[in-house]
């Protein structure tokens, strides 16, 4: 297994590119079951996530090549519609080929995601979803099994909002006829961005990233090219990363338009954010101020950011408090930065954070992906040497991150 050998403390200064956001290239990916003809993606980032998604999609039936940040996909025939249990427990986003499958050929069947590491996080909405347009969903030997001679337009409602539920929704019924309107849809720019490629599919689609999302189901699809959106949750993380290292960093690439929360939230803190087109500049003062963060669904403060932001609240003067509101089980991260210094008391779902703190490095351990990066974080600002163990978590949705670190002057290895 491999491990991040930190040494620090470092303080970062340059500029870093932030590659294509892996939500929005997964659900794009699954888009490409809808026809059979290719579908061309560009900015798709380097990422586990993605190979994984490819690999289900080849055992769908698709030809999937990647060349760099480029990917085609081309599903002439589908071969095996399911999402087998391999690859639904490396990756819960497994279910989005759910929806493309059930409207192109009526039929599906994936392995029920178990627990994972941040909560329960159950599939409910995506199968009600389905049902809402005609499908039959049923349970078999802990598969899920989804038919339908011909879906339906309906009426679809979540609650709680669910992003990958609105785009399994999206993905079903673009081919479905009639109309169909989703609502409480989720309002990510993820969702909007498999909004823009299913359009340039030939799907008609109105109102992504608005409550209502209105689709009229057309009859078929054909290919299309397209350009996935930048990682908003990327660029927040190397922010974090910047402001906690008291550094310098010019963010580039990303739409700060999305980030207008976490933003705000920076400069709360008396870190200097400034915009300028598509790229901004952090520049952290020497002592922060604490912070209050209350995680929501777009437009608020991202539930993906809340560990990276958790550390850089350690550096700060004062309490911060975080409210974790949309997973049950998001702090694992607290008792690892604990070790190295930090002053964090959970209460339910919410976390008490006194700084600032010095931080010691020490050997801690990667729970899932977005607390990964805390820690990280928290190595790159800790005196002498963190091990940071497990990093394949990393590796699932952060692309080049020492390489990119390493850049702006931190002294990170990946050793084994
Ligand atoms: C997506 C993101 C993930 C992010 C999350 C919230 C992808 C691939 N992943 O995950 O990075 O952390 O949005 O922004 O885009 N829920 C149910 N039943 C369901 C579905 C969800 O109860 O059928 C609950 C979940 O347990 C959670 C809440 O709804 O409490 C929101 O989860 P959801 O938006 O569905 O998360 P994902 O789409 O899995």
């Amino acid at each position: 297994m491999e491990k991040f050998r930190i040494e620090g403390p470092t303080r970062l200064s340059g500029r870093v590119r932030i590659s294509g956001a892996k939500n929005a290239a997964l659900p794009a990916f699954a888009a490409a079951l809808l026809t059979s003809e290719p579908v061309h993606l560009r900015n798709v980032p380097a990422v586990a996530d993605l190979q994984t998604m490819a690999r289900l999609l080849q055992h769908v039936g698709a030809t999937v090549s990647v060349e760099g940040s480029e990917a085609c996909i081309e599903a002439r025939m589908i071969e095996t519609p399911e999402a087998p249990y391999d690859l639904v427990k490396t990756m819960r986003a497994s279910v989005l080929v759910l929806g493309p499958l059930l409207a192109r050929i009526g039929f599906a069947r994936a392995s029920l995601p178990g627990g994972c590491a941040i909560g329960v996080r159950p599939i409910d909405l995506h199968m009600a979803a389905f049902e809402r347009l005609g499908a039959s969903v049923s349970l078999d030997h802990g598969d899920i099994e989804a038919k339908a001679p011909g879906l339906r337009g309906g009426p679809i409602s979540f609650d709680p909002v669910s992003v990958t539920g609105t785009e399994n929704a999206m993905l079903a019924a673009v081919l479905a006829r009639g109309t169909t309107r989703i609502e409480n849809a989720a309002r990510e720019p993820e969702v909007q961005d498999l909004a823009r490629l299913l359009t340039a599919m030939g799907a008609q689609i109105t109102g992504a990233g608005e409550r209502e999302i209105v689709i009229e189901g057309v009859e078929r699809l054909h290919g299309a090219t397209h350009d996935v959106i930048a990682d908003r949750i990327e660029a927040g993380t190397y922010a974090a990363a910047a402001a906690a290292t008291g550094g310098e960093v010019r963010i580039e690439g990303a739409e700060t338009a999305f980030l207008a929360e976490p933003i705000r939230t920076l400069r709360s803190m008396g870190v200097d954010a400034e915009a300028s087109g598509g790229s901004w500049t952090i520049r952290a003062p020497r002592n922060l101020r604490a912070c209050e963060i209350a995680t929501s669904p777009y437009p608020g403060f991202p539930t993906d950011l809340q560990a990276q932001f958790m550390a850089l609240a350690i550096r700060a003067e004062g309490i911060s408090t975080i409210t974790e509101n949309i997973f049950e089980n998001r702090f694992q991260h607290v008792p690892e930065l604990d070790r190295m210094g930090g002053r964090i008391r959970v209460e339910g779902n919410r976390a008490r954070v006194e700084g600032p703190s010095t931080l010691l490095g020490a050997s801690v351990m990667a729970t899932d992906l977005r607390a990964s990066a805390s820690l990280v974080i928290a190595g790159l600002c800790a005196e002498g040497r963190t091990l940071v163990d497990r990093i394949y978590h990393l590796d699932r949705g952060y692309a080049r991150m020492e390489e990119k670190l390493n850049a702006l002057g931190a002294k990170i290895e990946r050793v084994r």
